[in-house]
């Protein structure tokens, strides 16, 4: 099984070239199953039904979300109704969607968790011991993908070794800078710290760099746009063995306009 997962993708820009790739440079993959992180597609900040049924449309087919779920609003008003998206499964009890995701893939099941780092972020349950929960609660699942959602290196390492061995993939995303350290850990878990963006390459993390440096300098209230002009897909492509799920090979996609 082939599944492709691409980093944050922020704002129309990052919609856009995300089906360029989907279109003219994907196929070519044979991806089984494409899942993207959404927290910025709508303007940066998170996820409105207009980018949901967009990324729809050019092929993805699971989205997951992280510091930005609710920034938009009008998530609410569907995230509860639909399976394809997941949210940070430490949120609280009680938080509105999903933690996690059951799809169907050429037979097989295939769980599609997302959680989120603490470090710098908000305090949120225990990331490593949700993980765990929704693990023993889908014994049978031999295809794991968890996307860890975290600002710190060290904080999505220490996710892959935790879970090595016990899912198929561990895939970092939320910093937009794409990690050179994707490998296979020993006990068959694909890795990545952070497998980038798509979006804006000549903004900071796809923001308009002119407005986030009047924002470093100045300290004032600055209104945050989304950056114009070329742009970058970020994507890893992980094979899985059908019958086990172990991961066994992970490759870095990179490209720029
Ligand atoms: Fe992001
Ligand atoms: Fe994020």
């Amino acid at each position: 099984m082939r599944v492709l997962f691409i980093g944050d993708i922020v704002g129309r820009p990052g919609q856009e070239f995300a089906a360029d790739c989907l279109r003219d440079l994907i196929p070519k993959e044979e991806p089984d199953l494409v899942i993207a992180n959404g927290e910025n597609a709508t303007h940066g900040k998170g996820l409105n039904s207009a980018a949901a049924e967009y990324l729809y449309d050019i092929g993805v087919e699971l989205i997951t979300l992280g510091n930005h779920t609710w920034d938009q609003k009008e998530l609410l008003q569907f995230i509860d109704s639909d399976a394809r998206i997941v949210r940070p499964a430490n949120y609280p009890d009680g938080t509105p969607g999903r933690g996690f995701t059951v799809c169907n893939v050429r037979g097989m099941s295939v769980l599609v968790i997302n959680v989120m780092g603490r470090t710098f972020l908000s305090q949120l349950d225990c990331p490593f011991r949700t993980v765990d929960k929704i693990l023993e609660a889908y014994p049978e699942i031999r295809h794991v993908v968890v996307d860890v959602h975290a600002e710190t290196t060290s904080e999505k390492i220490a996710m892959g070794w935790y879970l090595d061995g016990r899912v198929s993939a561990v895939i970092g995303t939320h910093t937009h800078v794409q990690t050179a350290d994707e490998r296979v850990l020993p006990a068959g878990t694909g890795f990545i710290t952070d497998v980038g963006m798509v979006g804006p390459n000549d903004g900071i993390l796809g923001i308009d760099r002119k407005l986030v440096l009047q924002k470093m300098l100045t300290h004032m209230p600055v209104r945050f746009q989304v950056a114009d002009g070329p742009r970058q897909f970020c994507a890893v492509l992980l094979e899985l063995s059908d019958e086990t799920g172990r991961a066994t090979s992970i490759r870095r996609i990179r490209v720029v306009e």
